[in-house]
């Protein structure tokens, strides 16, 4: 049992003095009753803040940098690492979308169902960069082709944003792509003639990666809801 503002707040719905303000308010239920400030509940209990029903579980949110070599699923039948295994953390938690093998960079891991589909549904707009190494330099017809955008599987892939940052024996790409269609990078440039040698995904949104390869750090409260406002946003 714990004090309500607190199970509010580890919900991740609002801060504990926002959720002290709102059940003074008498916007929040237990078990269809009005709340009142410090009484014990438990996630068995049914609790209402503002018409929106509390889930059970407390939520957790992790930006993993992830490194090589790991697998972005829960479980894989050639036994390869996945990367949950890299973060201390009990409950279930799963990536939200996935970056291939071999790929390093940004990706989210959360036991909230809700926050991933908003993440992951076609109809959100999320920015994601990647800097791609590519198997050899990369001719100026092609820059442009790829500004003007690729056609993979019958649907254009217009990048946001392509930048050259190198281009001597391998060109270096930095490319910024709204769609998160599976492994879109390799096939933007496989259309083209290019093989990614090495992929990183190095922002998702508005979140950098500010953390070393192989480690995570949890998303603060307002880094979540960032990422909810996401919805708002695409309304
Ligand atoms: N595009 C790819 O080709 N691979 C990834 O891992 C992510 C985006």
């Amino acid at each position: 049992m714990e004090r309500i503002q607190k199970i509010i707040s580890e919900s991740g719905y609002t801060s504990r003095r926002k959720a002290e303000e709102l059940i003074k308010q008498g916007k929040v239920y237990v078990n269809g009753e009005l709340a009142t400030l410090g009484m014990k509940v438990s996630y068995e209990d049914d609790i209402e803040v503002e018409g929106v029903s509390i889930q059970r579980e407390e939520k957790v949110y992790y930006l993993l940098n992830k490194p090589e070599g790991y697998i972005c699923s829960l479980k894989d039948e050639k036994n390869r690492p996945v990367i949950t295994e890299l973060i201390d953390e009990d409950k279930r938690i799963y990536p939200v979308g996935r970056l291939d093998y071999n790929t390093t960079g940004l990706i989210i891991l959360t036991n909230d169902g809700e926050l991933d589909n908003i993440l992951t549904h076609p109809s959100f707009h999320i920015e994601k960069t990647y800097i791609a190494k590519l198997d050899k330099k990369i001719l100026t017809d092609d820059i442009y082709a790829l500004k003007k955008g690729v056609v993979i599987d019958n649907r254009r892939c217009t990048p946001t944003r392509v930048k050259v940052k190198s281009n001597n024996k391998y060109a270096t790409v930095e490319i910024s792509i709204i769609e998160g269609r599976n492994h879109i990078v390799k096939k933007v440039f496989g259309a083209l003639g290019y093989k990614v040698i090495r992929l990183h995904r190095s922002k998702y949104g508005f979140l950098v990666d500010d953390i070393p390869e192989g480690n995570y750090r949890k998303l603060t409260l307002k880094e979540v809801h960032k990422l909810y406002a996401y919805k708002v946003n695409n309304k």
